[in-house]
């Protein structure tokens, strides 16, 4: 075949392809932050292998659905900040590079915690306990730090996590100890030096439960009479089947936003296992042995778990789309069930589904569920 002829088979083929798609054909489905555009923005926490490149499966699945990422670790004080004198910038430069490169809205999570923080920024070489003046010295140190190196560019921080007890009192954690209760303003107030601009956030898991979420409005209220802006609230979301149900969940974000800010679901997930522990939530210090009635779905889920995960999910995104004006973003804690932080804790080495995408990056029911939802729901044009 010479040029021309090739040109015509071409023509001719592309006729044929245009005369199939006719207009009830299904178009090349968009991603979640489409269906959720003028919603909420919607995201995943994303680990260092897929922030470097190195699973592709992963960032095929972030880059088409999700318009926010927030670091599942490396801002965390242990991975940035390891040692007294050293910051350890490569991985959250990987995390910020990634994002940037595909236009996404970055949250750094997270400043003030009392997990995944070296022992050495509570104590001197000794094993002596800072004094009040030293640690707030080293807070301020390491906020400006992290803070001032991503200015402009980290556009929200979770500047304290999980100050809270489950009965709403302040958590009796070496800040507090060594501080006292104003560490928190004292955290935002450094945070908010670094970068003006930057939105600031408080974050906490179990907000779903009714005195743990008084104690989070107190908490954040304190902080506003204390002359702080604090910009959004965050419920983490490590759910569970039967819990909170979607009439609690529904408190939960009016409630929460009658702060008079927006709300944020930072850390969504949906275990499907057995709980070996009485506690809800996510204390990451909560551990418990292996046993293999923990972890019924090694070889699989079975259809009846993954209707009721599909179900469970629907009945939130319900909330979250009736609520929309009181919702900035919904992230999801992981990309796909094979990534998530559920496949080891509170039990190591389990089998767990909690997310919306299976471990071969597959769409799950629950992922149509949510689809499902977010179309019925789509505002009219
Ligand atoms: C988890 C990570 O997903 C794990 O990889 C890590 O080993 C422990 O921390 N609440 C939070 C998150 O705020 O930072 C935690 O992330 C999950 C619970």
């Amino acid at each position: 075949m010479n040029h021309s002829s090739v040109r015509a088979a071409l023509a001719a083929l592309a006729l044929a392809l245009g005369a199939c798609s006719a207009p009830e054909s299904p178009v090349a489905p968009d991603g979640l932050k489409e269906a959720f555009a003028g919603r909420f923005l919607v995201g995943a926490a994303i680990n260092d292998f897929q922030a470097a490149g190195r699973d592709s499966m992963s960032v095929a699945i972030v880059t088409a659905e999700f318009n926010t990422i927030t670091p599942e670790n490396v801002l965390k004080w242990e991975v940035v900040h390891p040692k007294p004198d050293s910051f350890a910038f490569d991985a959250a430069d990987r995390f910020v590079a990634f994002g940037e490169a595909h236009g996404m809205f970055l949250v750094g999570h997270t400043l003030v915690w009392h997990s995944q923080t070296p022992r050495w920024v509570f104590e001197h070489a000794d094993g002596s306990s800072l004094t009040r003046d030293e640690l707030l010295a080293r807070l301020e140190n390491h906020i400006s730090t992290v803070v001032g190196r991503y200015k402009g560019r980290i556009k929200g921080w979770d500047v304290v996590n999980e100050a809270l007890n489950e009965d709403g009192t302040l958590r009796d954690t070496p800040y507090r100890r060594i501080i006292g209760d104003d560490y928190l303003v004292k955290a935002f107030e450094f945070a908010r030096a670094a970068d003006p601009d930057a939105q600031l956030y408080y974050n906490d898991y179990s907000l779903a439960n009714p005195a743990k979420r008084r104690g989070a409005i107190a908490l954040v209220q304190g902080l506003q009479a204390a002359g702080v802006r604090v910009d959004g609230i965050g419920e983490q979301g490590h759910y569970n089947l039967d819990w909170p149900s979607v009439a609690q969940f529904d408190s939960t974000v009016v409630e929460l936003a009658s702060l008079g800010m927006p709300v944020h679901v930072t850390e969504l997930d949906i275990t499907v296992l057995p709980n070996p522990n009485r506690t809800q939530g996510a204390d990451i210090a909560e551990t418990a042995e292996a046993r293999a009635a923990l972890d019924p779905y090694a070889a699989g889920l079975p259809d009846s778990v993954q209707s009721l995960l599909a179900a469970r999910y629907e009945g939130l995104f319900r909330v979250l789309a009736a609520r929309a004006d009181l919702v900035e973003r919904v992230t999801f804690w992981g990309v796909h069930d094979g990534a998530s932080w559920l496949n080891g804790w509170p039990v190591r080495g389990r089998t767990n589904y909690p997310l919306l995408f299976d471990r071969t990056g597959l769409r799950k029911p629950a992922y149509d569920a949510v689809r499902v939802v977010a179309s019925e729901t789509a505002p009219k044009p």
